[in-house]
């Protein structure tokens, strides 16, 4: 990363030592989220959230620039696009951060809510935030060369049939559950593959189609932009295969996009989408999901479980943490 300032000390390591200042951050904004669990105001959960997250933040060895913030679609309490955070001490790096990815899944009670974080080198994230929208396919390695957005759902699901050696019977297609997606699903349906319908949460399905480990094939539709960017970041640490194609809803947001110099035709690549090799993705479970365990009380501790993903390295660390509640519950702890 760029360093912008003063003193070399700050930079030793800080590539390894800044994955765990995020973790701290999605950690403490999901713990502070989590009193708002099922309690139907996704508002106040999601500003829970924000708040925590921004103040952890402000203490890290970095100079962070929001270039992808969360929740303009519905006026929710948002870290905004162009805000500076970070000490302002240390590496140069574009952040895209989405504190919790699910406020209706945390409102109602449902399972696979996440708060993320990725960050990447400074200059390197398409700012996508003028169209809400993107199409996106996500697969594994095998995916690449193979699947296309330009393609078929058909096509694309035979062709990762066969590149992953196993019948089109056995892939599974995670979807946005959406009326725009109907004849998406019945398609993935025809194709003889089956669906895995998210309610909500277009990250954790991305992820999950790129583990190696995972049961989810692939990951396709129409979901927010802002999380196509955080999901390229966690794509390119897993050596996945990613492409996402600008959605506008209308042509005044077409406009906007091609204003702000986006292109409406293109298929962007992970690489288009963030750009380097130099990303990280940090997310904790707010409430239970496939990808990790939501935050959870045991006696005196807070446990939360994280997955922090670095492409530098190409590691995927799994945190689990326990937190003394007591020290949570003191007034101002962060
Ligand atoms: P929020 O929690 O920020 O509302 O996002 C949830 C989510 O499901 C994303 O994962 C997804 O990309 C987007 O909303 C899809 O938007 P919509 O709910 O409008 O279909």
């Amino acid at each position: 990363m760029t360093t912008t300032t003063d003193s070399a000390s700050h930079f030793s390591h800080p590539d390894r030592n800044l994955a765990m200042e995020l973790v701290r951050a999605t950690e403490a904004a999901a713990i502070r989220a989590t009193p708002w669990i099922g309690r139907g105001d996704k508002n106040a959960a999601d500003g829970a959230a924000v708040d925590a997250m921004r103040k952890f933040l402000g203490t890290v060895n970095f100079d962070g620039l929001i270039v992808i913030g969360e929740g303009e679609k519905d006026n929710a309490p948002m870290l905004f696009n162009g805000e500076h955070v970070g000490n302002g001490r240390g590496p140069a790096c574009d952040i895209a951060v989405d504190p919790i990815d699910g406020t209706s899944l945390t409102a109602a009670g449902r399972p696979n809510a996440l708060s993320v974080i990725a960050v990447s080198d400074r200059g390197t994230m398409l700012d996508a935030s003028s169209v809400f929208y993107m199409s996106k396919i996500v697969t594994g390695p095998e995916g690449r060369g193979v699947v296309d957005l330009s393609q078929s759902i058909g096509d694309n699901i035979r062709e990762l049939a066969k590149a992953k050696k196993k019948p089109v019977g056995e892939i599974r297609v995670a979807v946005l559950d959406r009326p725009r997606h109907e004849g998406l699903i019945e398609e993935i349906r025809a194709a003889g593959a089956g669906t895995r319908l998210l309610l909500d949460g277009d990250v954790a399905g991305g992820i999950n189609a790129a583990l190696y480990e995972s049961r989810i094939d692939i990951c396709v539709g129409i979901g927010g932009s802002p999380e196509g960017i955080t999901t390229a970041c966690a794509i390119k640490a897993l050596d996945g295969f990613m492409q996402g194609k600008l959605a506008p809803k209308d042509e005044a947001e077409r406009a906007g996009g091609i204003a702000a110099g986006l292109d409406m035709d293109r298929i962007y690549d992970a690489d288009d989408l963030v750009k380097g090799d130099n990303t990280f993705f940090v997310a904790t479970g707010v409430t239970d999901g496939g990808l990790v365990d939501g935050v959870r009380r045991k006696g005196p501790v807070i446990r939360t479980e994280s997955i922090v993903l670095r492409s530098k390295s190409g590691t995927i660390r799994r945190v689990s943490a326990d937190h003394l509640a007591a020290k949570w519950l003191e007034a101002d702890q962060l």
